[in-house]
């Protein structure tokens, strides 16, 4: 493999080798070139993606995520993508479905940032590789929702709404929203867009009611008085709707 990266740097990448097949190493040093990235460290290991962080231009903090081709469920995948109409006639073969799914991510993102929603700045993606802003600062991350005691809960509870009508508003259900995919840093984020959807996709409802339901049961667990889940739904799809139209 042709690496074009100065020597110094061959060091600190060695914590990917071994953990990407050769093609996302590829890809991997391509981005990292091309958009000035060094200083990356491993954030998380998952099942089906990797976390990386990095500085880009040698100041931005950014997060890289890199889908692991080899240990995609792409056959789920691929379920999910067909349902999606906005990404037609996906080919079923491995590297295209995981490569599509990021796109996918990216597209949403990027839909959802416009929106003004709290969420990272999607930067760039190739193949299946993420890159984004990083939530939180000077290399400290911001904590999941999950592994927090917030001390603002109630107002914390607002904010997530407010977010999930912004969502809305662009047309976008998030699909997989719960208190493992909204960070907390001074306020809510929603990351892991890959299952965002639009309303022309048949699931879209059942994934609504799901994100609404793993956030009133977030809070309620909190003792806070959650709103109605069939009040916040019918909110969301009109205003769904009113952008679908
Ligand atoms: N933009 C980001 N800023 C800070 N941390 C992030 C960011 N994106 C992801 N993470 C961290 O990486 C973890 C996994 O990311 P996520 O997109 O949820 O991937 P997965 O598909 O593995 O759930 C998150 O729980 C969070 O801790
Ligand atoms: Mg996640």
């Amino acid at each position: 493999m042709v690496l074009k990266r100065k020597k110094e740097s061959y060091k600190e990448l060695k914590i990917v080798h071994g953990v990407f097949d050769e093609r996302t190493l590829m890809t991997f040093y391509r981005l990292i070139n091309k958009l000035d990235i060094s200083a990356i460290s491993m954030l998380e290991e998952g099942k089906e993606a990797v976390v990386l962080s990095g500085l880009r231009k040698e100041k931005e903090l950014i997060i890289i995520k890199v889908y692991r081709v080899e240990a995609c469920d792409f056959k789920k995948m691929w379920k999910y993508l067909v349902e999606d109409p906005r990404f037609k006639g996906v080919n079923k073969r491995t590297h295209a479905v995981v490569k599509i799914w990021c796109q996918r991510e990216f597209k949403n993102m990027m839909i959802a940032c416009a929106a003004g929603v709290n969420c990272p700045t999607p930067i760039a993606f190739k193949d299946n590789i993420l890159i984004m802003s990083f939530i939180g600062d000077k290399g400290v991350l911001a904590r999941r929702l999950i592994d927090v005691r917030p001390d603002n809960p109630k107002e914390l509870y607002k904010m997530v709404l407010e977010n999930l009508r912004k969502l809305a508003s662009a047309g976008l259900v998030h699909g997989d929203l719960s208190a493992y995919n909204i960070l907390l840093w001074d306020e809510p984020y929603f990351i892991d867009f890959s299952h965002g959807t639009t309303l022309k996709n048949q699931n879209a409802l059942e994934l609504l009611k799901r994100d609404i339901k793993n956030i009133n049961s977030y809070f309620s667990k909190l003792d806070i008085a959650v709103k109605d889940p069939e009040d916040i739904f019918k909110e969301l799809i009109k205003l769904i709707k009113s952008k679908s139209e």
